[in-house]
Parts: structure tokens; sequence; C-alpha cells
């Protein structure tokens, strides 16, 4: 069967995927929430099981459908998690790790990261199967990419890749089907290839692509839902990326603005009024929060609906009018509130202000020849976040934004596997092994056998590299290093050093 690979890129705030075939550029994704009049790339991440926490919903359906069709006291009794992918961060989660629902209550957390990553399996292979008129594709079928934060602990990694198995991904005994590339290097790996028209504004002049010249250092800022991650790559030879450095800001997402807003309305109508209806309507709170995000896509004035029971708890302390008197920058509309562009922007202050930090941060490193500032994700297509990274680096650097802003993260991913030869994913692997084993010995109290296998991959390696020449030998060293590593769990990831030194060494 013709081989697939599936991209998916578990975001904060959205979850998507993408796939291609082995062979075809084309790569393809999904359009969600039509059903709804929206027509996004990736769906909320959001996930809806029943009381009994068996699986219901995911994305726009998981928020439809506890906003609009879940009456008050039934609310209270499903388990709804948004917002989860950061439970990873910072957190030592183990198999039986528990999560909190919005209803209070508890769920492991594997279960809440599997039957989301299952979720987006199932559709994913039924939306191939459309395209290949109606062959079915089974999960065996594809390559999986699973992109993951740069900043994740290894456990967390680890933890995401057992989500993976237990989703139905892949199964234990064929673990090499999985690849967890990280997201900025997915990102990275997309940007670099897009021609110009690839762009939405700003001039490619001097090459068609990024990736033609070589020793081009370029700045990519991934701005999600949660984090803002600025990574510096530089092209090395043979197109072949090298990280110079890398940054991260944990809640400077687009998710703060929203935070700003929520306590924005909290200021408004009183903590007591506003507390008094978050406890009690919550889908009502999901839904003006999404309505809200929404706003985020307008510069200048917006209006947003004001829940009816958000109302009716405001009216019982005093007139609704009077909440918003002697506020220029809020005003009661009939049933909305409509907040000025000044506000709008004051909103989302925090989080450019942190953009501004993180992109000075490794502007001021001695040494670097940074020519472009890739702004993906997609708070970068807020026009806030674009407008403000223009103005402030655009005389300098040229700030690219890519039509597909917010999907350059889960597209990169696919092409990895699509336009890595299978020696190039070796390459990879290599140069990974470093890494891993590092992080390992760092992370683990070490038995005898632990240190055995570091030896025998290193010396494997080292044949790999130095000494084998002949094709059917080499074939047969890159299997084993394959059978080690992938037994071990091994993230890709680019470590410049050994990189480039399989690079020559293959090349040779
Ligand atoms: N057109 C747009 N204008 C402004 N903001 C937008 C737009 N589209 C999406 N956003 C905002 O961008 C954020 C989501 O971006 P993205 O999908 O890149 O995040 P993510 O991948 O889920 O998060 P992370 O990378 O932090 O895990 C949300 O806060 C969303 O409201
Ligand atoms: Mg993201």
């Amino acid at each position: 069967m013709e081989n697939v690979s599936i991209g998916i890129d578990f975001g904060t705030a959205f979850t998507g995927y993408s796939f291609g075939f082995k062979g075809a550029k084309q790569i393809r994704q999904p359009k969600w929430g039509e059903e709804y009049g929206m027509n996004t790339p990736k769906t909320p991440t959001c996930i809806l099981f029943d009381e009994n926490k068996n699986f219901l919903k995911f994305g726009y359906d998981a928020i439809m459908t506890y906003t609009r069709q879940t009456r008050r006291n039934e609310a209270k009794k499903l388990f709804l998690f948004d917002d989860f992918k950061m439970e990873l961060y910072g957190k030592v989660l183990h198999r039986d790790s528990m999560m909190t629902a919005k209803n209070g209550k508890k769920m492991r957390a594997m279960k809440v990261f599997s039957e989301s990553l299952k979720f987006m399996k199932d559709h994913a292979l039924d939306m191939i199967g459309k395209h290949t008129a109606g062959v079915t594709y089974s999960a065996s079928d594809a390559t999986w990419v699973l992109t993951v934060p740069a900043i994740w602990s290894a456990a967390a990694k680890q933890f995401m890749t057992e989500a993976a198995t237990e989703a139905g991904l892949v199964t234990k005994s064929e673990p090499e089907r999985l690849i967890v590339a990280l997201e900025p290097e997915a990102a990275s790996v997309w940007c670099k290839q897009l021609p110009k028209e690839g762009f939405m504004e700003g001039d490619l002049t001097e090459a068609e692509t990024i990736e033609q010249i070589s020793g081009t250092q370029y700045m990519v800022v991934d701005c999600g839902g949660g984090t803002i991650d600025v990574t510096v790559h530089e092209v090395a030879e043979g197109g072949c990326l090298k990280e110079l450095h890398r940054v991260s800001g944990n809640n400077l997402g687009g998710q703060t603005v929203d935070k700003n807003f929520k306590s924005l309305l909290r200021e408004i109508f009183s903590e007591k009024v506003f507390d008094e209806f978050e406890e009690n309507h919550p889908s009502e709170l999901k839904r003006l929060m999404y309505d809200f995000s929404i706003c985020k896509r307008y510069d200048g004035e917006v209006l947003v609906q004001c829940p009816y029971n958000l109302q009716e708890l405001a009216r019982k302390v005093k007139d609704i009018e009077d909440y918003f008197e002697g506020n220029s920058d809020a005003e009661w509309e009939s049933g909305q509130i409509l907040l000025s562009g000044t506000m709008l922007r004051a909103l989302h202050d925090n989080s450019i202000r942190g953009i501004e930090n993180l992109i000075e941060e490794i502007l001021q490193k001695s040494n670097l020849t940074i020519r472009y500032i890739l702004l993906v994700g997609g708070f970068a297509l807020s026009p806030y976040v674009n407008g403000f990274v223009k103005e402030k680096f655009g005389s300098k650097y040229k700030v690219l934004c890519p039509v597909d802003a917010e999907l350059a993260v889960v597209k990169g991913a696919v092409m990895f596997v699509l336009n890595t030869l299978r020696k190039t994913v070796k390459k990879y692997i290599i140069t990974n092994t470093h890494t891993y084993i590092h992080t390992y010995i760092h992370t683990h109290t070490h038995t005898h056998t632990h240190i055995y296998i570091y030896i025998y991959i290193y010396i494997y390696i080292y044949i790999y590299i130095f000494l084998i020449k002949d094709r059917k030998h080499q074939d047969m060293a890159t299997d084993y290093i394959d059978y080690i590593l992938f037994n071990n769990k091994i993230i890709i990831s680019l470590h410049h050093d050994i990189y480039l030194t399989c690079c020559n060494a293959l090349n040779d």
C-alpha cells in the first residue's frame, strides 16, 4: 500500500493534522468547524467526556456540545478539558497522574491525551480514505510525526510517546513508525523551503527560498496559544539546519489576551457577579471566551455578545449600563460589549512586550547575522502582533509570515518525513543519539546494562560513520542502530556537530 506520512500538531489552543503521500509534493489537511460557520485548519484543543468518562467529542464539536446543547446541571456532570497540553510542562507526570476537568473532578491524564490523539488518528485515516477513492488505510500504513515543544522535558516527550501508543498510532513492536519532532524545527523545515508566494508579504529577493543560500541565518518566532518560541537556525551545507539559539516564553501566547479579557470583565462586572457567573454557568463562559478569541483577528473596535446569565446576574445588583459608566474603552451596546481599539490593543500589551523581549534577548547575542524573522503560529496572524514585529524590527530584518502560519509546524512535520530520504533520516537519528544519551545520563540512575548500551551505540555509530563504506554493511549497521535507538525512544532533533560530521562522512 502507498505510504503516507501524517503529522499531528497538538497545540495548547488548537490541534491539527496534515498528511502527504510519499513521492507526492502535496500536503493536505482538513477544514474544521464548517458546520458552525468556521473554517479553520486546526480545531480547538478541547475534549469532552460523559459522566462515566467515556469519550464524547473533540474540538469545535466538544465546545459546541458543551456550550449549546448542554443544560446547566448536565454541564457539571461532564468532563471538559481545554488548555491541557501545558499540564506536561514543568511537572512530573506518570501513567497514573490525574488531571482536573472544568467540573472539578479528576481523570487520568494519560486517558485525556491518548483519547485526543486517538480522535486525530481516526479522523486522519478517515480523511485519507476519502482522498484515495475509498482505499482503507490503517494506522500501521502510516509514519506518524508528533510535534512537541522544544522546552519539554524528556519525561514529557516520553509521556506523549506513550499516549500515542495507547491511542493506537503505533504498537509497541513497531515504535519506529512514530517520530517525535520539535515544534520549532518542524516550523523551520516548512518555512525554509517556501517560495516567495508562500509568504503573505515582504520580499524574498536574494534567493527563491531561504534554504538555497548556505550560511543564511534566520529567526523563527512561533506565536502559539500558550507559548512563544524563538529559535535561530542557520542553513548549513546541503540544506541541513543548525540551531544557534533558542528561548521560550511560557504564558505569553494568544491565550494571554483571552485571560486579560476575562480579567477586564471581572473588573467591569465586579468580582462577586463575575465569580458567580463563572461558577454557575461554565458553558456560557466558554462560549463568551470563544466569541472573544475570534475578535483577536481584527484591530480597531470589536463587539462581543454578553451571555444571558451574566446580564441577569449583573442586573440583580444595578442597571447594566451603570457598570460601563465613565468607561470610554468599554461600552454597553444593547446586549453586546463594545471594546475600543485602544482597549483591544491594551489586552495584547503583555504578550507583545514578551515577544519583543524574547526577540531582543536573542538579537543581543554576538556573532549573529540574522537576515529574516519568520513569524509562524496562529497568534502571528494577529494584526497587533504582526504589525508590531514589522514596525519594531522591519527596518533591520526582513519580517516574513507564511500564508499558512498556523500550519507551519504540522506541514513541516509531514515534510520532515516526505523529504528526508532513508539515509537522511538516519543522519537525524544519529544526530539525536548524542543529545538523547546525555539527557538520559543526567536524568537516570545507571545500571551496568545502561552503560553497556551507551558504549554499544557509540561504537556502532562510529563504525557506521567512519568505517563502513560498502552499502550492504552500511544498511545492516543502520538497521541495528535503528533497533537500539528506537527502542530507546529517540527524539528527533538537530544536534549540529554530530549532524555535520555525519553529513560529511556519508557524503564522502
Ligand atoms: N487570525 C488570527 N488572528 C489573531 N489571533 C489568532 C488568529 N488565529 C489564531 N489566533 C490565536 O492564536 C492562538 C493559537 O495559535 P496556534 O494554533 O499556533 O497555537 P497552538 O499551537 O495551539 O499553541 P502552542 O504552540 O503554544 O502550543 C490562539 O490564541 C488564537 O486565538
Ligand atoms: Mg503551536
